[in-house]
């Protein structure tokens, strides 16, 4: 939700930010603006719509200016109009704030700041914080700029980052971070921020992450950290192993179908971190086959498991709590963090709550997470807090609050549509369901070793199922130009799976699809159906594939276009179209049919002409509630 960066160097700021608002596009694309310091004056240039838009302006103008400040933004206050894009300025035009977050009083300190005579041109909750530095700034102070940024940060509520530049400092940018992400990049005799170390990767790879309460000042001569009481602190920057390419479409058309293809390696990687390959079941009393290293305190005397995430994450969740009931038999419960935080339920004892987020941003999620620690925090030993985060961001907030963090390996993923990070955390869910199976003896070393012969071979049969079925998969994407409609039908641990094919193609083609256990919908679903309604039917082999495939039947007998993700010679007769995966134990069927779904939505969304990676409305890191 929005990005923010800044800049303060040698080079000309307009092209450093820019290009790092590119990066951070995925952020939200409403508007766009920067900011400069020229000839002692605040220089702001914005544009409502993409960065594009932004960009056009900038190119009429010449502007050596050596500081500034960007954002791209997803509108929360205000309608995405060009007022009220960012920067955002105090009625003298001293001061200027980008922002990514949501100030939760705005709108009782605009009625103070208004009370003394302030004027606002915005809908905007940003607007607010110039004003209130410009109210508390005394030149006369002994440090007058960051004095006034400090007292304002101090009177917000809610999450925010943000980036302020003052006229009269031309060599000071301020940032201050609580609850939204903020990195600082190191470079020579020259400083980078951004709400996304995305944005740095080109520059530098020496960052160092803010925490919440924490306001740093970045002058050409380096940076100064602070708490929000004044203290000063000393932190080290570390060194990110990315490289600048990571961020690039690499010759692919979209990110989307970019991250599609990593998918083998994503999966590779995050084997080959976890899995012991020198373990046989014959040595099984010697060692783990899992390195998870998971931290005694998090698994001893486990009883229940509760996973809060949202969207794809949450998926991602589900097919995680059939791992973990069916392999390590532990009761485990599934829930929207933006439902639990408010709702949450009766504490049970001995419980792990994992946090899963391929951002490691999601407000909804964090949020959840925190307020499970808080109000475990008196509890006795037996019902204290034990916090999992699964994510591909270890460096996160997510990464910095829980007890321990599961990498997934995926890397940063660009395209607003999850792809590599789901089937990344899906991963994650097995090493976790077969760590804690060989822990809790609920596994035989067969089944174990099964299941991990298995999982290695994963990477190969995605290769082959983007090989053998995407050109087949771009040839059909034609065949829907005026589909409204897409029903999915799963059942057992491919039910995750209907719902995420659905949830993948209305958010980059716009057509309504709804996922459903196959079972129920004979419920009422199935009113839906006539021969304008396409049906996926998920059916892969194992002890519901004939069931699904009666489903299918049903939907068939309503004269349903039929499309089957299911193994070579299985019924394909019945099926108007057919999307082939290799035949693979039930357990671990969910990873491979994913794959012709993915690809599925990208074709069509793509033949529509839609922009795959930045779909209307939506945000790749979801930092408002
Ligand atoms: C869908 C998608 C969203 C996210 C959701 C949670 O493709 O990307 O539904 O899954 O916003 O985001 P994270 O995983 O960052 O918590």
């Amino acid at each position: 939700m929005c990005g923010i960066v800044g800049y303060i160097g040698t080079q000309g700021a307009i092209e450093i930010l820019v290009s790092g608002l590119e990066k951070l596009e995925y952020r939200g694309y409403d508007s766009a603006g920067v900011a400069t310091i020229v000839e002692g004056e605040i220089h702001s240039v914005r544009a409502k719509g993409k960065l594009y838009n932004l960009r056009t302006k900038l190119e009429k103008e010449t502007n050596i200016s050596q500081i500034g400040i960007g954002h791209t933004r997803w509108a929360t206050h205000g309608k995405p109009e060009e007022y009220n894009a960012h920067p955002h300025r105090d009625n003298k035009g001293r001061f200027a704030v980008v922002q990514n977050g949501i100030v939760e009083n705005y709108q009782e300190l605009k009625q103070e700041l208004i009370s003394k005579g302030h004027e606002f041109i915005s809908d905007t909750d940003t607007e607010v914080i110039p004003h209130l530095i410009a109210e508390y700034y005394n030149p006369e102070s002994n440090d007058p700029f960051m004095d006034a940024v400090n007292k304002a940060v101090t009177r917000l509520d809610g999450a925010f980052a943000i980036g302020v530049l003052c006229a009269d400092f031309p060599d000071e940018l301020i940032v201050a971070r609580q609850s939204a992400p903020l990195t600082i990049g190191f470079g020579q005799g020259e400083f980078f921020c951004a709400s996304d170390v995305t944005a740095l990767v080109h520059h530098t790879n020496t960052v160092l992450s803010l925490d919440n309460g924490e306001i740093a000042r970045l002058t050409p001569l380096g940076v100064e950290i602070y708490d929000f009481t004044g203290k000063r602190l000393r932190k080290n920057p570390r060194t990110l192993d990315w490289s600048p390419v990571t961020v690039e479409k690499q010759g692919y058309r979209h990110f989307m179908l970019k991250e599609i293809h990593e998918q083998p390696s994503v999966v590779r990687t995050c084997l080959e971190a976890y899995i012991n390959p020198d373990w046989h079941s014959q040595n099984s009393d010697e060692e783990n086959p899992i390195t998870l290293n998971l931290k005694p305190e998090i698994y001893e005397d486990l009883e229940h498991i509760q996973i809060v995430a949202c969207g794809t994450s949450w998926h991602a969740s589900l097919v995680g709590k059939y791992l973990l009931e069916q392999i390590a038999q532990i009761p485990t419960f599934v829930q929207y963090a933006s439902e639990y935080r408010y709702a949450p339920s009766p504490m049970m004892r001995n419980t792990i709550t994992i946090g899963v987020t391929q951002s490691g941003e999601t407000a909804d999620t964090i949020a959840a997470l925190e307020m499970e620690r808080q109000r475990r925090s008196s509890c006795d030993r037996t019902y204290q807090a034990r916090i999992l985060g699964i994510t591909n961001r270890p460096e996160s907030t997510l990464g910095g609050m829980v007890d321990q963090v599961i990498n997934t390996y995926a890397g940063i993923e660009i395209g607003v549509a999850a792809t590599k990070t789901f089937v990344a955390q899906v991963i994650a869910f097995y090493i976790l369901a077969l760590d804690l199976a060989g822990r809790r003896k609920t596994i035989t070393p067969s089944r174990m070793e099964e299941i991990l012969k298995g999982l290695l071979q994963l990477p190969t049969q995605i290769e082959q199922i983007i090989h053998s079925e995407e050109p087949k998969i771009r040839d059909l994407a034609h065949q829907f130009p005026d589909t409204k409609d897409f029903i999915f039908l799963g059942r057992g641990i491919n039910f995750p799976i209907a719902l995420e094919g659905a949830l993948k193609l209305k958010e980059i083609s716009y057509i309504h699809a709804e996922g459903y256990p196959a079972g129920e919908m004979k419920h009422g679903p199935i009113a839906l159906l006539d021969a304008h309604v396409p049906v996926v039917a998920i059916a892969m082999g194992g002890s519901v594939y004939e069931k699904v495939i009666s489903n299918a039947q049903e939907a068939k007998a309503r004269d349903a276009r039929l499309i089957g993700v299911l193994p070579q010679n299985h019924h394909e007769d019945m099926f108007q179209d057919t999307l082939i995966v290799p035949e693979v134990d039930e357990i671990l069927s969910p990873i491979l049919a994913v794959i012709p779904l993915q690809l599925l939505s990208y074709y069509i969304a793509s033949m529509r002409g839609l922009d795959v990676d930045q779909p209307r409305n939506l945000a790749k890191s979801v930092t408002v509630e």
